[in-house]
């Protein structure tokens, strides 16, 4: 599978209308992956879909899946989206006891491997395993709900990450989940992500085309 190169845009089908989903794909068929939240009522105070769902999503979508996991006991589930065949699934890091292991059989089963930081979480572990994942995503709100604010106060981190990944040579892919709209995709990519998630800015526009070119136009201004 090829995928795309950085600035990637990822609209979140989380803001799609869940009653015509197919129909919703090929309206961001422009962007690079479709970020599909999946959420157990029990690691976030929201539920969304399971593995049958990302499985027909997989089946109709024009673009590879980026799937983000909020789940618990996500050692037991996590693996069965990567058997799905999703391009890249990335777990939290708060829901395992051991990150590099789940990521280890994420990869060995085909997929890329994604580990997703709550606001509250530090990058320490997962900067000193950097090699050992494809993606980190940094949370930039509270994971579980759509058009919130974006927290400008994470930007540190991932600054920090950039500069780790640099460091180490490493083509890791620093994510950013959360408020990112025009206005504040522009902050993310000067601190160092190359992949930016929007579920309300996409969705919410009139031209969704047009909203993705412009996202993704902001976000190669700004990145360095
Ligand atoms: C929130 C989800 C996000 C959500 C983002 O927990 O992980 O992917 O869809 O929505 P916006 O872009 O509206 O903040
Ligand atoms: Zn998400």
């Amino acid at each position: 599978m090829t995928l795309p190169s950085a600035p990637r845009i990822e609209p979140s089908i989380l803001s799609a209308d869940f009653a015509n989903m197919q129909r919703d794909l090929e309206r961001i068929a422009g962007a690079d992956l479709v970020h599909v939240d999946v959420m157990d009522n029990h690691f976030v105070p929201n539920l969304t879909f399971g593995p049958q769902m990302v499985e027909r999503v997989q089946a109709v979508s024009p673009i590879p899946l980026d799937v983000h996991l909020m789940i618990a006991d996500v050692d037991r589930w996590g693996p069965g989206y990567a058997e799905l065949g999703a391009a890249s699934v990335t777990f939290h890091a708060e829901a395992t006891a051991d990150p590099v292991a789940l990521a280890r059989r994420i990869r060995s089963i085909g997929s890329r491997a994604g580990v997703a930081l709550k606001p509250g979480t530090p990058i320490d572990d997962i900067a000193a395993n950097l090699d050992e994942f494809d993606q980190v995503l940094v949370m930039t709100v509270e994971p579980g709900f759509g058009g919130q604010s974006f927290m400008a106060d994470m930007m540190p981190k991932l600054a920090a990450l950039r500069a780790e990944a640099k460091r180490r040579g490493s083509s890791v892919w620093l994510q950013v989940d959360g408020g990112i709209a025009p206005g504040t995709i522009e902050q993310a990519a000067a601190a160092g992500a190359d992949s930016f998630v929007a579920g309300s800015a996409v969705f919410g526009a009139d031209d969704i085309d047009q909203r993705i070119r412009d996202l993704r136009d902001l976000a190669r201004t700004h990145m360095h």
